[in-house]
């Protein structure tokens, strides 16, 4: 039960973190998990995310890994295991189908 409550309440925070920004339209496209929550809390404070769904299909893992170390030199705040969950994420999400 505390389980599901706190579940609960993850999602309905999360829910309201994004309605407002008018970006619901284009996080829909990409499912819930750990991955999105590390791209949206730590990847659009520079750009949109349109910046990243844009590239949907171009990049594989490896690129998708490129690109973290880049934004991260950008100034990027990330952990070495939130980049992990994340090229993950976005390989099964926005990668290119090999
Ligand atoms: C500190 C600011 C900053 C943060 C935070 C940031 N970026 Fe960026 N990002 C940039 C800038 C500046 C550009 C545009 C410059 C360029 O195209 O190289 C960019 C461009 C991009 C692009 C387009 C690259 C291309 O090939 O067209 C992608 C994809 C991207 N960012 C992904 C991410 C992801 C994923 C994260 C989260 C891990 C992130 N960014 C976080 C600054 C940032």
């Amino acid at each position: 039960m505390l389980r599901f409550l706190s579940g609960l309440v993850v999602v309905l925070v999360f829910a309201v973190v994004t309605a407002p920004a008018g970006r619901t339209a284009q996080s829909e496209e990409l499912p819930d998990g750990p991955g999105k929550k590390i791209l949206l809390a730590s990847c659009t404070s520079c750009h949109e995310l349109t910046e990243v769904t844009k590239l949907r299909g171009y990049y594989t893992k490896d690129d998708w890994r490129d690109v973290i170390v880049t934004m991260v030199k950008y100034g990027a705040t990330l952990n070495d295991k939130e980049s992990d969950v994340l090229v993950d994420y976005l390989a099964a999400n926005l990668g290119k189908k090999e």
